[in-house]
């Protein structure tokens, strides 16, 4: 006699429907899109098939037929002209710049839209680094000062998540307190908290041309051996007032995901990155695996070990291929 044949509950789909413990939704995503300059124009990312660098014209038709598919949130990342870099990261707090223009463009056709913004100065560094590099060292503390800037004038251009991605240490407190001094007590602030080195972000770099221009960040990413080291993160980002704690890459930091996720009361985020796409797609391409399932899979994972929010770049195929 077999007493307990959990089989029973898998007989026929609509059993297997009501015992599902965890669904996506397109509620669950944050979409994120490169911008670059001019007007109509749209350039492709090798190492991204089906995601574009776009203008911001290109960018607000893009994102209405996203909100027609039922996306509600956006991440905003600018590819910006080589010559506009310097190593204070200047151009990041041009108002009239394509960042912060674009940022304003954006909310006042989509004012029921949320937008995270990016802080870290990579994109607009001659250095290719999330801080201000002196003798090939990234000084923690002055940095603060450019994310602290940079993060109120998003704030001032509608932004309704800011997302630090640099992992200089005590950001979170310093970004909250300029935000708050400045009457920005309903922006929000999404942590990259356990943001790790990785080799995943390649095609990120290729899109934004972002890559640093000498060594690795291994001085501020976390390395992908450790996991306590995480939670220490995310102690300090929650004690500093994170709205949200990140997980970045998603998939090979499950556990990490999972552990957050048990260990704070406020929401976890994923990052699907740039390499975790990418690596789906090129599969897919050769027609070795189902990408569209493959993909359906990966993003439940994410959900079962505990984000309620991933930020992915399948979020508008999902949408498409899941219309109600
Ligand atoms: C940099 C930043 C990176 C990503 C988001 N913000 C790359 C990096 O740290 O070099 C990667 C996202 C992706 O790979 O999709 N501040």
């Amino acid at each position: 006699m077999i007493t307990h044949r959990p089989r029973r509950n898998r007989k026929n789909q609509i059993i297997r429907d009501l015992v599902q413990e965890n669904s996506v939704c397109v509620n669950d995503f944050i979409f994120p899109m490169f911008l670059i300059d001019g007007k109509n124009k749209k350039s492709d990312i090798a190492s991204m098939p089906g995601i574009n660098r776009l203008s911001s014209d290109l960018l607000l038709r893009e994102m209405e037929a996203c909100i027609k598919l039922g996306i509600k949130s956006f991440v905003l990342f600018p590819n910006i002209s080589e010559k506009l870099k310097d190593k204070k990261a200047t151009e990041s707090l041009n108002k009239n710049g394509l960042y912060l223009k674009t940022l304003k463009e954006v909310k006042k056709h989509f004012p029921e839209t949320v937008i995270m913004t990016d802080v870290a100065m990579d994109p607009y560094s001659s250095d290719g680094h999330d801080g201000i590099v002196k003798n090939k060292e990234i000084i923690n503390d002055e940095t603060l000062e450019v994310l602290g800037n940079m993060a109120l004038a998003q704030a001032e251009c509608g932004a309704d998540i800011i997302g630090p991605s640099d992992m200089m240490d005590g950001r979170v407190g310093y970004i909250r307190e300029i935000l708050d001094e400045n009457n920005f007590t309903n922006v929000s602030i999404m942590s990259y908290t356990a943001k790790y080195a990785s080799s995943f972000y390649g095609p990120f770099r290729d899109a934004l041309e972002s890559a640093p221009k000498f060594g690795d960040k291994k001085t501020y990413q976390m390395n992908p051996a450790n996991s306590k080291e995480a939670l220490l993160e995310a102690d300090l980002d929650f004690a500093e007032g994170a709205d949200f704690l990140m997980v970045k890459p998603a998939l090979s930091y499950l556990d990490i995901i999972k552990s957050l996720n048990d260990n704070f009361s406020i929401p976890i985020a994923a990052y699907n990155v740039s390499g975790e796409y990418a690596m789906v797609k090129a599969g897919a391409a050769e027609g070795w695996i189902d990408g569209k399932k493959v993909r359906d899979e990966i993003l439940l994972s994410i959900k079962r070990a505990g984000a309620s929010v991933i930020l992915t770049y399948f979020a508008k195929e999902w949408a498409i291929d899941h219309k109600k």
